[in-house]
């Protein structure tokens, strides 16, 4: 048996199991070096389409494509050791039609060997949540705020300003849990709005600018190490990245154009062979 296949991560039966329970613990990662670090503290580790944005500029998550979602799967894979792994679909791979989302839903299975994909479920999703879950493809299903819909949208704001959007978001979770999907992202969402979602629902809610009673919480990593000016108001800064870049950069530059970098033991002494 390989080292691979004797990896014991989470599935999506602990995961479910802990509706109510202990909380989940997620973050997102892009690659291999940043999954192994966030690896021994969650229980999932979401290969999230935020990589648009968050590695590759993008000023939405729409210009994602399948093939950068797999290759950013592979890499967060070869990282991650405990945690389960989910990728999402981006943006034109699953909407059409539940075939097309299975297409796109079993590349991204096979190619990444990843546990799970997520999908961006409005109402109208269910029967592709029904189909890929029937067709042994994990679904997590992701509700409120749904960034692939901002163009629609008009803006990232949160949901739940009108007793019409209320019943939109139950209706989202409602028919996700409905059509099996294992839990839901409840982004973006009043707070009383996603502590009903979560009472509502009979699968763990992870919440992103949600609510503490979701039954866990996920953050973008970027956004919580403080890469970034700015960020959500949901995001708690747990580290200072952005600082920490510009002074290691600053004082590299100024070693190199001091000709202190780099010093006698930076360089090679080579005994000459011949
Ligand atoms: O793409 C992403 O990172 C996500 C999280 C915000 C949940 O969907």
């Amino acid at each position: 048996m390989s080292a691979q296949a004797r990896v014991q991560r989470t599935t999506t039966a602990t995961l479910k199991a802990r509706k109510g329970g202990e909380p989940i613990v997620s973050l997102t990662a892009y690659d291999a070096p940043t999954a192994a670090l966030l690896d021994p503290h969650c229980d999932f580790l979401l290969v999230g389409d935020s990589v648009g944005m968050v590695v590759h500029g993008l000023p939405s998550t729409v210009g994602v494509t399948l093939d950068m979602m797999i290759m950013h799967g592979q890499a967060v894979m070869r990282g991650a050791k405990n945690a389960m792994v989910i990728v999402d679909l981006p943006f034109g791979s699953y909407e059409a039609s539940p075939q097309l989302a299975f297409e796109s839903a079993s590349r991204v299975m096979q190619e990444t060997g990843c546990a799970a994909v997520k999908i961006e479920s409005g109402v109208y999703a269910a029967d592709t949540v029904r189909f890929l879950v029937e067709r042994s493809i994990p679904v997590m299903a992701h509700v409120g705020l749904r960034p692939q819909a901002v163009n629609v949208d008009g803006g990232f704001k949160a949901k739940g300003r009108s007793e019409k959007e209320r019943e939109k978001v139950l209706a989202e979770a409602r028919s996700a849990d409905e059509a099996g999907a294992f839990a839901m992202v409840v982004e973006g969402v009043d707070e009383a709005l996603a502590e009903e979602v979560t009472q509502a629902v009979s699968v763990p809610t992870i919440g992103i600018g949600a609510s503490a009673a979701c039954d866990g919480q996920i953050l973008v990593t970027p956004d919580m190490l403080g890469q970034f000016d700015w960020a959500p108001k949901f995001v708690r800064r747990y580290a200072d990245l952005k600082a920490v870049f510009g002074e290691a950069a600053a004082r590299y530059a100024a070693d190199v154009r001091a000709r202190t970098f780099p010093g006698d033991a930076e360089v090679y002494r080579v005994k000459r062979e011949g």
